[in-house]
């Protein structure tokens, strides 16, 4: 192949799937959130109160409820994110609630005030969850909290009535009914906004935070702070510190957080306005987080032979530079295009082919900020690109996972010094008994992929699809355009027990195949 032009040769891919019964399930939690009060996430994104004219429920907006039941959301992380460990969760319930000083507050642009109001707290919260079906994966707050606020809220959240006050103290605030949480983060990013530790004495604090975890049902998920993966180094440091000073300690890890950040802050790249060049810089970068999964699962094996510990990837996400927010309070607001939708279905893709690694993952963050699934403000609402892949991938949820060979030429692409290599395709391939779902995604700019999908044993016997794609490399959904970026049904053609696609460029495909 001449030049740099993001061109391939030949076209034809084989795509071979084998099903297998006892493949590894790809946690429908893999499809999780992230909510923070940060800028307009909370604030309006979700919450508009309950005498806004915003059409909700119980104060919740009624159209996010409805976007994110539709795509089975597995559950949401909050409060946060750095805002969590400044939040004093009492100061969210109950009649009187005090506005407070907050992490986001000194980061907001000058005469832009988000002191925090609480009147989204726990229970409100908790109603988001029941309302979507989602489970809550709370994070504690360890920079200016204490293991007895820790405890209380575990107490609080989960005791029956009758067996705690802090229980009787929940019902009175309007939940009989114990929230049952077992997901609980023990700080966030606590090697920086979280209390800048190291790995040693953030050790430390972790096991005087789950030592005295008061043993209310259910049995917890404990996830421990762990590294910046999007650094250089992918932050090794911190997980073998982090393990090396757990040794002869008991203290439960069940699972060790990575924060992923397709990280182009410090990089002059624009949110809709790029070349080729940035459209393959960012599917690249991100698709680093599948070595930085293996680093740290091998560095779990050294430690944790038998992985009791997994690994939840509760941050991640592409992350420009500020400048394109959709309004000055709503911070790291990014009106996402299809490159992100793109960005979204390679990282989906890594993730199934390494979830029994996985245990969890939250895309940071649903509504109004950084890889989001939603703008909105006051009456206005708009999915972006993103939120189509989610949609797409939902066959996935729960299935168990299937092999996948993908036989195709790479493409060459541009890159600031010249070019690099990308695979021609990705793909991802789940069953869920005789019900195949594969994922495609072709990355090229100007080159179909037609492909033959077969089964390594079996035949294919009916298929459907749908794809998310446009012309235009650099398009996105607006409030005033919220249909550009849209799904539209995909052809399948089954003969001869194969499928036959022709996957056009910038596209991402899912497709739903049944076998005999
Ligand atoms: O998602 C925004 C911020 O990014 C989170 O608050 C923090 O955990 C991370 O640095």
């Amino acid at each position: 192949m001449a030049g740099v032009a993001p061109v391939r040769a030949g076209a034809d891919a084989e795509i071979e799937i084998t099903p297998r019964e006892d493949g590894p399930e790809i946690s429908a939690h893999l499809y999780g959130q992230f909510i923070e009060h940060l800028g307009g996430v909370i604030y309006d994104g979700i919450w508009v109160g309950k005498n806004s004219k915003i059409p909700n429920v119980g104060g919740i907006r009624r159209q996010f409820i409805a976007d994110m039941a539709r795509i089975g959301v597995p559950n949401f992380r909050w409060p946060g994110g750095c805002f969590a460990d400044g939040y004093h969760w009492r100061d969210g319930t109950g009649t009187k609630r005090p506005r407070t000083y907050n992490y986001w507050q000194a980061r907001a642009p000058e005469g832009v005030d988000l002191t925090e109001s609480n009147n989204f707290g726990i229970h409100e919260f908790m109603h988001l969850c029941r309302a979507t079906g989602a489970r809550p994966y709370l994070a504690a707050n360890m920079a200016s909290g204490s293991p007895q606020e820790f405890h209380d809220w575990v107490t609080y959240c989960n005791a029956p009535v009758g067996t705690a006050s802090l229980a009787d103290e929940r019902d009175a605030n309007g939940d009989r009914k114990p929230f049952g949480v077992k997901y609980w983060g023990v700080g966030n990013e606590s090697w920086g906004c979280g209390g800048d530790m190291t790995p040693q004495e953030y050790a430390t604090l972790y096991r005087k935070f789950v030592t005295q975890y008061p043993a209310y049902a259910p049995k917890p998920f404990l996830v421990a702070v762990g590294p910046r993966g999007h650094q250089k180094d992918m932050d090794v440091g911190w997980t073998n510190g982090f393990f090396e000073a757990m040794q002869g300690h008991r203290s439960p890890v069940d699972g060790l957080s990575i924060h992923f950040y397709t990280d182009f802050r410090n990089t002059p790249e624009k949110i809709a306005t790029f070349n080729a060049q940035g459209w393959f810089d960012v599917i690249r970068e991100g698709a680093r987080i599948e070595e930085v999964i293996n680093q740290h699962w091998a560095i779990l094996e050294k430690y944790d032979p038998s992985h009791r510990t997994r690994l939840i990837v509760d941050e991640w996400g592409v992350w420009y530079k500020t400048g394109e927010e959709i309004a000055p309070n709503y911070l790291l607001s990014q009106p996402l295009t299809l490159r992100d939708a793109v960005h979204t279905a390679y990282t989906f893709d890594i993730f199934n082919r390494h979830s029994e690694k996985l245990a969890m993952a939250n895309v940071a963050q649903t509504v109004n900020c950084i890889h989001s699934l939603f703008l909105a403000e006051g009456d206005k609402f708009v999915r972006l690109p993103p939120y189509y892949v989610f949609e797409m991938y939902r066959g996935h949820m729960g299935a168990r996972r299937a092999g996948i060979q993908i036989r195709c030429e790479d493409l060459k692409v541009p890159t600031a010094n010249g070019s690099a290599t990308l695979r021609g395709l990705s793909g991802s391939a789940s069953a869920k008994g005789k019900i195949l779902s594969v994922t495609l995604t072709n990355p090229s700019l100007d080159s179909p992929c037609s492909a033959v999908v077969k089964l390594s044993s079996g035949s294919v016997t009916e298929g459907r699809g749908q794809i998310l794609t446009h012309e235009d490399m650099t398009r996105g959904n607006t409030f005033a355009h919220p249909n550009e970026v849209k799904l539209a049904p995909f052809a399948v053609n089954v003969r001869g027990g194969r499928a036959e696609i022709s996957i056009p460029p910038r596209a991402v495909v899912a497709v739903e195949l049944k076998s005999s």
